[in-house]
Order: C-alpha cells, then structure tokens, then sequence
C-alpha cells in the first residue's frame, strides 16, 4: 500500500453509518473514496456523498456512493487531501483546480479531515504556489494586483487541451508564487478582495485532523 492509500484507508475507517460526506478531490481521496465504496458494499453501510469535482462525482458513482447536494443536506464530515499543510494545520490547495467547490464543501463539514502523504507537511506555505480561480475577463487586473502584492502569476495551461485549464465552473486557474507566505490568514482574506477573484487556494484554520501516510505507518495529527 503506498502512503497516500494508507491515509485515504484509515480515513475511510472514520466514517460513521448514516453520515453525510464531503468528497474531496485528487489522488489521494481518490483512495478514500474507493474505500468509502468498498464499506458499502462490504458492511453494508448506509452513507451519502456530496463531491467536490466533477472527478469525485464520477468515482462517487462508480463505486456506488449515493450523491446528493448542499441543497439537500448539511455536511457531517469531509474528507480532502492537500498540496502544502503548516504546523498550524493552514493549507494550500487547488493542485487539481477544485479549490473553489472543495473549500465550499470542507468549510460546511462538521468536521474536515485532511488526508496526505508526509511529502505534504512544511514549515512555512509557499513553496507550492497559490492556485486562484479567476474570471477570465479579469486576467489583466487580477495579475496587476498580483504583482503589487509581489506575485509572480502564471495561467495553468492544460495538458491535453489547447489552452488554458478551464476549472468545472469554466474558469480560468491562476497560479501565483508569493514565496514565503508569513500570515496565511491574511493572504486568504486579501487574495478573495481582489475583483474577479472567484476564491483562492489557501485554507486557513479550517481543518480538524490530518491523517498522514507515513513510512512508520498512519500518523493522526489534531488541531
Ligand atoms: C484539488 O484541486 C486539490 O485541492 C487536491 O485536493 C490537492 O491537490 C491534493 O491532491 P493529491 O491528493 O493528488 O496530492
């Protein structure tokens, strides 16, 4: 098992029947929603989860979770990886582009879990830079603020498809490099004030838990 499927197996052990479950999205939910799947069918649980992604709704599907929506029901407990996590357990995310929907969904859980292999843990963010979802009309203001702010702003520019990523919500994904980043509590608040900004990677004080993949096994980490 590698360490990332570690940490997504253990959380999946947290789930309670009759939970409702934020799905959070990358390669390492990827192993906890499978796991998720695997209960269901195995102990019969009876659980319901509300993606983050169009990734999470697909897999969500494929292993036969039952999805529903922030409409229909409140969030008991959701569970999402991470890019960079700080001793404070402040994060960046958006590696995959679905910040937007993923902060949205982890910050109306009950409880949010982060799963990670230890290659995600740091003393200070910044190194990865910090993914915002923008408007594409505001690209020019948008990267003049982030300049100001000492930013050195680049589009994401897909892999597979000409051009530039295209979030799930059709916009455009920047990515920003402050560096260092002193006082992520801050820069969250800052990055969001920018007109045209639709949210930004950076998760301050918001999570519960961190379950980490370990060489020396599952290490459980909380706030
Ligand atoms: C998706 O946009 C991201 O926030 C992911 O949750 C994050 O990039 C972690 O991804 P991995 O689990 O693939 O490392």
């Amino acid at each position: 098992m590698n360490l990332k499927e570690m940490a997504g197996f253990a959380a999946a052990e947290e789930i309670k029947d009759g939970q409702i479950i934020g799905l959070g999205t990358g390669s390492t939910t990827h192993y906890f929603i499978e796991q998720v799947g695997v209960r269901i069918k195995e102990e019969g649980i009876s659980v319901m989860g509300i993606p983050t992604s169009y990734q999470s709704f697909l897999l969500a599907k494929e292993s036969n979770i039952p999805v529903t929506t922030l409409e229909e029901h409140d969030v008991d407990i959701a569970v999402d990886g991470a890019d960079e996590i700080d001793p404070d357990f402040n994060l960046i995310k958006g590696g995959g582009a679905a910040h937007t929907l993923e902060k949205i969904v982890d910050y109306s859980a009950n409880e949010l879990i982060i799963i990670a292999d230890d290659s995600k843990i740091v003393d200070v963010l910044g190194k990865f830079p910090v993914p915002l979802e923008i408007i594409s009309e505001a690209t020019k203001p948008v990267f003049s603020e982030l300049k100001d702010m000492g930013a050195d702003p680049q589009i994401r520019m897909a892999k597979f498809k000409d051009g530039p990523v295209i979030s799930d919500n059709g916009n455009f994904i920047i990515d920003a490099s402050f560096g260092q980043i002193d006082n992520p509590i801050q820069l969250e608040k800052d990055l969001n004030s920018i007109p045209g900004v639709v949210e930004n990677g950076i998760f301050a004080q918001m999570v519960d838990k961190v379950i980490l993949g370990t060489n020396d096994g599952v290490k459980v980490l909380k706030s």
